[in-house]
């Protein structure tokens, strides 16, 4: 298994190239199975999140041709609609093909995801909304079975609570359904719009996208024509280099970035000292020694995200004073407390709220990624740790982070992968 091995104390500067958003990409790709025609996806994120859906695909008879970042898929020669528990079980969001396969299909069967380190985590909503669209669901065996043989209908959707995957398997299914489908409550994230875009550009009529209320009027089964894909920018990955810069106290540019998908985390990096300069799709932070702490709550788009909390606690560890930070989207996304606390943090946990009181330094030990945004934390730390850091367990980067070492290094970092 691989490590990195983290060598503290470097400044960092120069620039590097934001890669496309993995959770645009894997909603994007799993919406290709409402065509059976060829589309190509570009700006494709070279992580293994990537790889393991458009895998699926070929399980379930679809034809993919991929590069690093590049992707063609004709899913005209899909001939399964059974998405097996090792695929699933590798990534949650394989559950993205649920809404695509039932409403292309008219039947399918999705293995359940099940927990995971950052929580429960239920798929309650999405079949709800797919059972008020007329499907029959029942979870056997693992797996949800669900069935709509004439199709899915359109219907009023009001969501009890914003879910990113739910908005996204919904807004899918009911591009295809028969009549107008009104989703109220949905997600506004960036990664919805571009999925929204994406199937309004096949000629699906879409209304209200990246709004709360998405109005869509199905095609009656008929499969979509989709034109070529840009992946958008990853805005967590562009979030964590701003995080890189902000806890070194370094000066960095970004490239390929889109300065408003990542305004929560500009705020508050401002809010604790540092600078910037935005221009066209670049971004440059100007770091500063002595950051001042923040309090900060995690919520949904354009809040602040529940995927930038970890790294933002490992630069608040270098603050001079005592900062707060609040997870209000998962009950266990707290779970690199106590490894950044091996580093010489002194961060303390009640309930749902974090604590984190100012340390002198931080020190490199042994530590142990355990889910993908808790992992880049760590190596955060690690950039600032006196001494050495190795980060154990990478395989959670990997799924979601695009050569993280190798960007790291180009901006001048310490850090290098081995094997345990
Ligand atoms: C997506 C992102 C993930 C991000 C999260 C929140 C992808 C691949 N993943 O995950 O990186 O952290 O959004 O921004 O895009 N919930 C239910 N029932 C459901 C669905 C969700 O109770 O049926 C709850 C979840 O447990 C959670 C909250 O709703 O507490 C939000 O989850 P959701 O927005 O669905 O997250 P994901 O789509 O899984």
């Amino acid at each position: 298994m691989d490590y990195l091995q983290i060598k503290g104390g470097a400044k960092l500067s120069g620039s590097i190239k934001i890669s496309g958003a993995k959770n645009s990409a894997l909603p994007v790709i799993a919406a290709t199975i409402l065509s059976d025609k060829p589309v190509t996806l570009t700006n494709l994120p070279n992580v293994v999140d990537i790889r393991t859906l458009l895998k699926l695909l070929g399980i379930l008879g679809g034809t993919v041709n991929h590069t690093d970042t590049i992707a063609t898929i004709d899913n005209g020669t899909m001939n399964s609609t059974k998405a097996v528990y090792e695929i699933v079980s590798q990534m949650r969001a394989s559950i993205l093909v649920l809404g695509p396969l039932l409403a292309r299909f008219g039947e399918c069967e999705v293995s359940l995801p099940g927990g995971c380190a950052i929580g429960q985590r239920p798929i309650d909503l999405h079949l709800k909304a797919l059972e008020s669209m007329g499907a029959k669901i029942e979870i056997k065996g693992g797996y949800v079975r669900a069935e709509a043989p004439n199709g899915l209908q359109g219907t009023r959707i009001v969501f009890d609570k914003i879910t990113v995957g739910g908005t996204e398997n919904i807004v899918m299914a009911a591009s295809l359904a028969h009549g107008t489908t009104t989703i109220v409550n949905s997600a506004k994230e960036p990664e919805i719009v571009q999925l929204c875009e994406m199937i309004a550009n096949a000629g699906v009529k879409i209304e209200g996208i990246g709004t709360s209320e998405i109005i869509i009027e199905g095609t009656g089964q008929k499969p979509l024509n989709f034109k070529e894909v840009e992946i958008i920018p990853d805005r967590i990955e562009a979030g964590t280099y701003l995080c890189a810069g902000a806890i070194t106290a370094s000066k960095i540019t970004l490239e390929n970035v889109n300065a408003k998908h990542i305004q929560a985390s500009i705020d508050k990096l401002e809010a604790m000292g540092c600078n910037f300069q935005i221009e066209d799709n670049n971004i440059t932070i100007c770091g500063k020694e002595r950051l001042k702490p923040i309090n900060l709550i995690t919520t949904e788009y354009p809040g602040f995200p529940t995927d930038m909390q970890a790294q933002f606690m490992a630069v608040a560890t270098m603050a001079i004073g005592e900062s707060m930070v609040e997870e209000r989207l998962f009950e266990n996304r707290f779970m690199h407390v106590s490894e950044l606390n091996r580093l010489g943090a002194d961060i303390w946990l009640k309930g749902s709220v974090a604590s984190v009181k100012p340390v002198a330094e931080l020190y490199g030990a042994d530590v142990m990624a355990t889910d993908l945004r808790a992992s880049s934390a760590l190596v955060l730390a690690g950039l600032v740790a006196q001494g050495t850091t190795n980060v154990h367990r990478i395989y959670h980067l990997d799924r979601g982070y695009d050569n993280l070492e190798g960007k790291l290094k180009k901006l001048g970092a310490d850090i290098q992968r081995l094997s345990e």
